[in-house]
């Protein structure tokens, strides 16, 4: 038990995926995994924990923003010897160059969060994400026809704000999209010497305000899992 997660130690997989929402995975566990086990359920954040494959795999949620996954990724990394964490997410897209569904490999996130300057010392606002895990996306990508950008992304603290447009720090690192989670994710995984990577959906084009509905949601995010999971087992 860690102080947010009540699963027993060994009943978590050495690779988790983490979606930000508890609900999604409770989808995954249920549609994607067998012999699938609920280990954890603290504050409604379910980590659940089954076989793709014949893998031994955790699913759990990192709720929204850079203090939830900063808390629920160094537990993971620390507490229950997970040496990779999966984000698979959702983004809004800067502009129209991105299409929705396009799925996107995060190589490196940008903000201006103090997350890893405060948390572990570490400076700059940019950070890459950890490990092999990315390149090991890139070729299940390639092998299973999944199309997915290699880009940066905007990890940003605000969802709802006065000024629309692109803020600086995505300016600056020419960032395509915006999530609000890969930078404490890859911060703790650096810091921590462990492995972490970003998977995201283009949920919505914020120009143009075009979104996926919440009912094309689940189909929507189908080759994220897959390609995900696909790559869990090579792991
Ligand atoms: N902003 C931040 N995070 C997001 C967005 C957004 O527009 N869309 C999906 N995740």
């Amino acid at each position: 038990m860690s102080v947010h997660i009540s699963a027993n130690k060994g009943d978590i997989a050495k690779v988790v995926l983490q979606p930000g929402d508890p609900l999604r995975a409770q989808y995954i566990a249920e549609n994607f995994l067998e012999n699938v086990r609920l280990v954890s359920k603290t504050r409604n954040i379910f980590y659940f924990t089954g076989e793709y494959k014949g893998k031994t795999v955790s699913v759990g949620a990192s709720g929204m923003g850079c203090p939830s996954i900063g808390i629920y990724s160094y537990e993971l990394y620390t507490e229950y010897d997970v040496d990779t964490i999966i984000r698979i997410g959702t983004c809004g897209a800067y502009s129209t160059d991105l299409k929705l569904y396009d799925v996107l490999n995060v190589e490196n996130a940008a903000s201006e969060s103090t997350y890893a300057k405060y948390a572990w010392e570490i400076e700059g606002d940019i950070l890459p994400h950890q490990g092999k895990i990315f390149d090991l996306i890139n070729d299940t990508a390639q092998s299973l026809d999944i199309v997915t950008k290699k880009t940066n992304i905007h990890t940003s603290d605000i969802f709802y704000r006065k000024t629309p447009g692109t803020p600086a720090v995505a300016e600056k690192y020419n960032c395509s999209a915006v999530e609000m989670e890969a930078f404490a994710l890859f911060a703790n995984a650096q810091y921590l010497g462990k492995n972490a990577a970003t998977i995201l959906t283009v949920s919505d084009i914020i120009p143009t305000r075009e979104e996926i509905s919440a009912d094309q949601r689940e189909r929507a995010l189908k080759p994220m899992i897959e390609l995900a999971l696909e790559t869990a087992i090579k792991l």
